[in-house]
Order: structure tokens, then sequence, then C-alpha cells
């Protein structure tokens, strides 16, 4: 049986789709700054679209806290969604009652409506199950396409799945299946790259991944904490003090379970972190006492892709120095351009994810270069920590329901 129906399972001709989607994309002036979130969408809608179906996007936009607040309103990614998809797009001012339902009246098979942000009602984040029944008098089937949303237990991305037919969609479905060629079912040697800058915010991913991979390699901020931990002198760097034992004993568990721990072994400093700033390469033993490390230097970012060419798999989350200001961008544009060439030999298949990375990968010119970039954030980095996400874990159940 499949783990997940997806739009190949079902016919949609003449019927009503609810299609969540995440249109939480960033916003700056009243315009959307960055569209990859509705670019990726495309290949849903072209199908629905194909299929006759009405598709009626949900989504959330922000944190508008269960109350309708202007700023948060999803009519201008509609627009922007209909500038990229060349087709109109309506907009309904509720995602909910008559003025949701009057649109759907109005709206011609294979066109698209966008409803207000889901968020406007409190029962939304509350899952609140009269809420979801709302959603769902809508329409006639269920397609979350938003994986980037599937962390949240709420009532678009979990409730509404029980209470109607429901696939994947397009892009739901690449995401779930390059993630599980990833840390799923994985080539081997399998590796992970971690950046940023706390051990604290990632311990749950550290201790998973340290379980899972073969090669884990350590930059950023957290780094510092681990050499810091080998008894490093690590100058005024950023390092968390009261992580010590807890790196030592990720450290002690990667040994256990014959896992290459991959820690920096020169770096740049610097005497603060400022554009154009005075720059100096040193080794982990000489970090001077009044400076900060800011980047890993060329000697590791050179031994993290030969390391990374010994392996076929390869997860990236975070970078490894402070890349927007140069020039610590320099590790992490050097091992994010071996990461590609790796990927276009077709020496490694590579997944990389989470806010900061996108940047980071972009900045780098080479995130069209990687096999698979996802577009979550959070629920990338959950998924990174080995826990079954709310809105996959629905769609798990509504296909087993199915069969
Ligand atoms: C995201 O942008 O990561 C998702 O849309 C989730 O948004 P949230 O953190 O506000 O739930």
């Amino acid at each position: 049986m499949q783990e997940f129906l997806t739009l190949d399972d079902l016919s949609f001709a003449g019927k009503t789709v609810l299609l969540r989607a995440d249109l939480n994309v960033p916003m700056k002036n009243g315009k959307v700054t960055d569209t990859e979130r509705l670019q990726r969408l495309q290949p849903t809608m072209r199908d629905l679209s194909k299929a006759g179906a009405k598709i009626v996007i949900l989504s959330h936009f922000g944190r508008p806290e269960g109350q309708p607040n202007a700023k948060y309103s999803l009519r201008p990614v509609a627009d922007a969604l209909a500038d990229i998809y060349g087709q109109p797009v309506a907009f309904a001012e509720d995602c909910v009652g008559d003025m949701a339902k009057s649109a759907i009246q109005a709206l011609q098979p294979g066109k698209v409506l966008v409803l207000e942000n889901t968020r406007f009602h409190a029962g939304e984040e509350k899952n609140d199950p009269a809420f979801a029944k709302a959603l769902s008098a809508l329409g006639d089937v269920f397609v979350n396409d938003a994986f980037s949303a599937a962390h949240r237990a709420h009532a678009s991305t979990e409730g509404l799945a029980h209470l109607l037919p429901a696939v994947a969609g397009r892009l739901m479905q690449a995401e779930l299946e390059a993630l599980n060629k990833a840390l799923g079912q994985p080539q081997r040697p399998l590796a992970a790259l971690v950046g940023g800058s706390k051990i604290s915010t990632k311990l749950d991913l550290l201790n998973n991944l340290v379980s899972k991979v073969d090669v884990l390699v350590l930059g950023g901020g957290m780094a510092n904490t681990f050499l810091a931990a080998d008894g490093y002198a690590v100058g005024k760097s950023l390092y968390e003090s009261n992580m010590l034992d807890t790196a030592r004993s990720i450290a002690a568990q990667a040994k256990l379970r014959g896992c290459a721990l991959v820690l920096p072994t020169d770096v740049i400093v610097a005497s603060e972190l400022k554009d154009g700033t005075p720059t100096e390469r040193a080794t982990i033993q000489n970090v001077p006492q009044d400076k900060m490390i800011l980047d890993l230097g060329p000697d590791s970012a050179k031994a993290i892709v030969e390391k990374l060419s010994t392996c076929k798999t390869v997860v990236w989350n975070g970078p490894l120095g402070a890349f927007e200001i140069l020039p610590f961008d320099r590790a992490t544009v050097d091992v994010a351009k071996g990461v590609a060439s790796l990927t276009q030999k077709g020496t490694i298949l590579s997944v990389a994810g989470g806010g900061d990375t996108v940047a980071a990968l972009s900045h780098a010119g080479i995130a069209r270069q990687v096999s698979y970039l996802s577009t979550a954030g959070g629920a990338f980095l959950e998924w990174l920590e080995g826990k079954d996400l709310p809105g996959v874990a629905a769609l798990r159940q509504a296909a087993q329901k199915a069969a």
C-alpha cells in the first residue's frame, strides 16, 4: 500500500478542491519579496486546473493570533500568485461561511480562488473540530501542498485531512520523496552539515542525526561550543558555556555510533562582526584572545568538501559562518559550490533546507544546483529531529482509511 495518496489517485473533474498551500511568504511594503513558495505551487495548480477542478486555496499568513488583521491579509499574495500563474486569481474576504461559499459558487472549473487567512479564526491554530468542519463544508477533496506548515497541527493542515478524501499535492510529494531519499532510506555514506549559532536550539536535531548519519560536519557558532568543549581557547567567540557537557555527550555518542564528527581545524577571526572589518586566519590551536571566530578557514572548507566527496548523500541545514556579513560568507560559499559540483557530477544526492540555509545557498548562487532545496523552515528542522509531522501523519492516515 502507498504511504500517501497523490493527485494521481483521485479524479478531480468537476470537484471543488480545498488546496492547503503555504502562502506565508516574505513581504515588504505590501509586495511579496520572495516568490519561491508561490512558484513551487505551479505543478499542483496546473494538474488540478487541467483536470477541471475548482481550486480553492487555504493558507495562513503571519501570526495574527485568531483575529482579522488587515496587515496579514492574503490579498496581495493572491495578486502575486496571479502574476506568476499568468491567470486571474479570485479572492474572498473570509475562509469560511457565506462569503467563501458564494465566491466558490462563482468560480469556474479550472480556475483559482484564494480564501482569506485561516489564522483570522481562533479555531485554526486550536485545530477546533467545528472550524475544520466549516472548512470541509466548502469542498469535496483536500489536497495538502504545504509541507512547510506540516509541523503545525492546525485545522487546515491536520483536522481537515480527516474530514475529506485527502491527498498530497505535487510539492508535498516532492518534499516527502526528497526527504525520504535523504534520511529515510539514504544511500550511504550519509553526511549531515549542520551550522547555525547555537547548540541549544538544535539539540534534538543533533541527537537524532548522530544516530543516523555516518558523517556529521559542524560549522557556525555551534562549532565554537564543540571546540571549547574539546579544550580549545575560542577568544571572544560566541559560544554556549552552559552547553559544554552537552557537546561532549554528543561527541561521545558520535564515537559510540561510528559517526565521524568533523570540526574546523582553521578559522577566520576578527575583532568585530562588521562589513569589511580586518580579518585573519588562525588554526584552532591559536585563536587570539581578543578576537572572535566568524567563519571556518579555507583548510576546513576544503577538508569538508573532500569528506563529502566520499559520501553518497548529504543533508544540509544552517550556514557555516556569519555569511550575511562579508567576507564571513567564504566557507559557506566554498562548501556550497563543492556540494553543487558533486551533485552535478552525480556522485551525491544533496538535500538542503531551513530558512537561513536557503538564503545562504542562494547567496552562493547554487540554490538550483542541489538535488532538492526544501521551501520549509521549521518543518524541515522538525523532520531532521526525527519528528512525525502532524500534517504528514494525517495524510498517511487518510491513505490507510481509503485503502
Ligand atoms: C513557515 O513559514 O515556516 C510556515 O509557514 C510556518 O509558519 P509559522 O511558524 O507561523 O507556523
